[in-house]
């Protein structure tokens, strides 16, 4: 029963459910930058923990982020006509700033003051790699910025891609913490990593069954995917290490070529059963990427595999075109791109899976303790106390990728590319016993 309640509490994350009300006091991806490049340009609908909202380069350049149905009647402002200085509702013409406050209504005498006490709700806007931010929470709770070393990174420097995945963020971010699965559901796909991670990886360990360990950290855990080396397996053991960052940031690790880019991926709820999927590839080093080329070996290109609502071409009514003739031939999934490979064994669960009827193994233990510190800081949060990441300042631009490597046996996985601060204080004191 218990077991239950817990899964109620986490999978919850629209109107006021207790893990919306956490997960809105981080800031959050809203769009890609190239969704609102124009200054009055045309406005983009989101839908953020089950609100619907309106975000919008204003005449002036300043973005923002608003409701989404105008005050007077609820029309969608998104229908609205971006006009000097806001965006002005096509029904009876209530125009509003950015910051939420009516600068006009035409359809009431001049002399009302009704205009004066007329607001709409808006919400604080970033741009940082790559993408749109917001602060969706109470105003007197805004978080600093997450600044991660990517978001200060040119934008030649960084590929983005983003689409919407019709099942429950914890089914998406559980996907990103779930080494086991790679060498199967990917396997012989040109990897995340791009074309010869697969044999590079292949060449350290062929490993198929990761011992997966973790420790807490002040923004959420890190673990480490444990595999046995193809070589000195006695005294040796290769190490892969992810950091997953409160509320819903994966850090990958680093890919084994460092000409490869590192990827970053974010699931941001946008109601119970519809998560919006971003991955950030960066430039190590800062150089150049072929964002293009990039989102084509992902079968994630606008317009071609996504639609202009961000929905893929592949979905559970088309079987995701999984391709059985391929399958004959040497692919494994029979369906290109490993996002979309994942989002087809997510969704292919149901928007909701039913936790209580899984069998988790071994290879589950990072999955268990995110469910298990998620349902901590909702229960904390509920008690009054700040989540994971926002109870001391936390220097995100630490938080990068971390170095694949193979170490000793008895040297700690928990101590490569770690920074001070890192560990949680229980975490921390554990490793000095
Ligand atoms: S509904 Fe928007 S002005 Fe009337
Ligand atoms: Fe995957």
């Amino acid at each position: 029963m218990a077991v239950r309640e817990d899964d109620e509490l986490i999978i919850h994350v629209a109107g006021d459910a207790p893990a919306a009300q956490m997960m809105r006091r981080y800031w959050v991806p809203v769009a890609l930058d190239e969704e609102l490049t124009e200054a009055g340009g045309a406005p983009v609908r989101v839908r953020l923990f089950g609100e619907n909202l309106v975000a919008v380069r204003d005449s002036t350049g300043t973005l923002g982020l608003m409701q989404e149905a105008c005050p007077h009647r609820l029309a969608s402002l998104a229908l609205g006509r971006n006009e000097e200085g806001g965006l002005r509702c096509i029904y009876h013409g209530w125009k509003f700033a950015v910051d939420g406050s009516c600068l006009d209504m035409p359809t009431e005498p001049a002399e009302s003051t009704f205009r004066e006490r007329m607001r709409v709700r808006a919400y604080p806007v970033r741009e940082g790699g790559g993408l749109v931010w917001a602060y969706l929470g109470p105003a007197e709770h805004a978080p600093p910025f997450p600044a991660f070393d990517w978001t200060t990174k040119p934008r030649s420097a960084l590929a983005t891609m983003k689409f919407l995945e019709n099942a429950n963020y914890l089914q998406a971010a559980e996907g990103s913490i779930d080494s086991a699965h790679t060498r199967f559901l990917h396997r012989g796909s040109s990897s995340i990593r791009g074309a010869g991670e697969e044999q590079r990886r292949n060449a350290l360990s062929r490993d198929l069954a990761p011992r997966l360990e973790v420790a807490d950290t002040t923004y959420g855990f890190r673990y480490a995917a444990i595999r046995r080396p193809n070589e000195d397996a006695d005294v040796r053991r290769y190490v892969k290490i992810t950091r997953y960052v409160f509320p819903t940031t994966a850090i990958l690790s680093e890919p084994l070529s460092s000409a490869r880019p590192a990827l970053v991926q974010i699931f941001v709820p946008v109601d119970d059963e519809h998560t919006m999927h971003y991955s950030i590839f960066h430039a190590l080093h800062g150089e150049a990427l072929d964002e293009a080329t990039i989102r084509r070996e992902h079968a994630l290109v606008p317009g071609v595999d996504v639609d202009a609502r961000w929905h893929l071409r592949r979905t559970t009514e088309n079987w995701w075109l999984q391709d059985r003739p391929a399958m004959q031939n040497g692919s494994w999934a029979g369906i290109p791109g490993v996002m979309t490979q994942d989002v087809a064994v997510q969704e292919s669960m149901g928007p909701i899976v039913d936790r209580s009827a899984e069998r988790l193994g071994t290879s589950d233990v990072a999955i268990i303790r995110l469910r298990r510190r998620l349902v901590e800081s909702v229960r904390g949060f509920l008690a009054g106390e700040a989540p994971p990441g926002l109870r001391t300042p936390v220097d995100y631009g630490r938080i990068g990728a971390v170095p694949q490597l193979v170490i000793g046996v008895d040297e700690p996985w928990q101590d490569v590319a770690t920074f001070p601060g890192e560990y949680a204080p229980a975490a921390a004191a554990s490793r000095m016993t």
